[in-house]
């Protein structure tokens, strides 16, 4: 039985090169179910930096109501407002409507969004 030790190594060897082969097709497919899953993952990054509606639901119905139909403060799917003047009125409030809700930077996204809802 002296061919046992070679037999072992061999099939050590074979088994070996199976799990590496068998790794590599297991490891193309994780990378395209990665890749996939990464393109989602940016576009809820994306809709986290800032959602116009999300926003508007948190900051915006307690005096707009909760469709922005208006309550105590008026409509805004209504309004007669040009995309402008609605950033203008959210930069610089207006009457009873606070300046600075909306930072800054994000003035232009909620304005559209608001023009939008005409
Ligand atoms: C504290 C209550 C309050 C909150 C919160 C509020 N508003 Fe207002 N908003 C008002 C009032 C009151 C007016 C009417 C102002 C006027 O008559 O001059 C108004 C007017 C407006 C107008 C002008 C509408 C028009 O047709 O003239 C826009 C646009 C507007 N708000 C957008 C928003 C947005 C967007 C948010 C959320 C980020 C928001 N408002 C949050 C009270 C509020």
């Amino acid at each position: 039985m002296q061919k046992n030790p070679i037999v072992a190594f061999l099939l050590i060897m074979a088994f070996g090169i199976g799990l590496i082969f068998f790794l590599s097709v297991e490891g193309v497919e994780k990378k395209k179910e990665i890749a996939e899953g990464h393109g989602e993952g940016e576009a809820t990054e994306e809709t986290a930096e800032f959602d116009p509606e999300a926003f508007a639901q948190s900051k915006c119905i307690a005096c707009h109501g909760g469709d922005l139909t208006g309550a105590s403060a008026p409509s805004l799917v209504d309004t007669k407002l040009s995309q402008e003047e609605i950033a203008e009125v959210l930069t610089n409030g207006r009457g009873g409507m606070p300046a600075g809700l909306v930072p800054a930077e994000n003035i232009e996204a909620m304005a559209e969004y608001v023009f939008s809802l005409e």
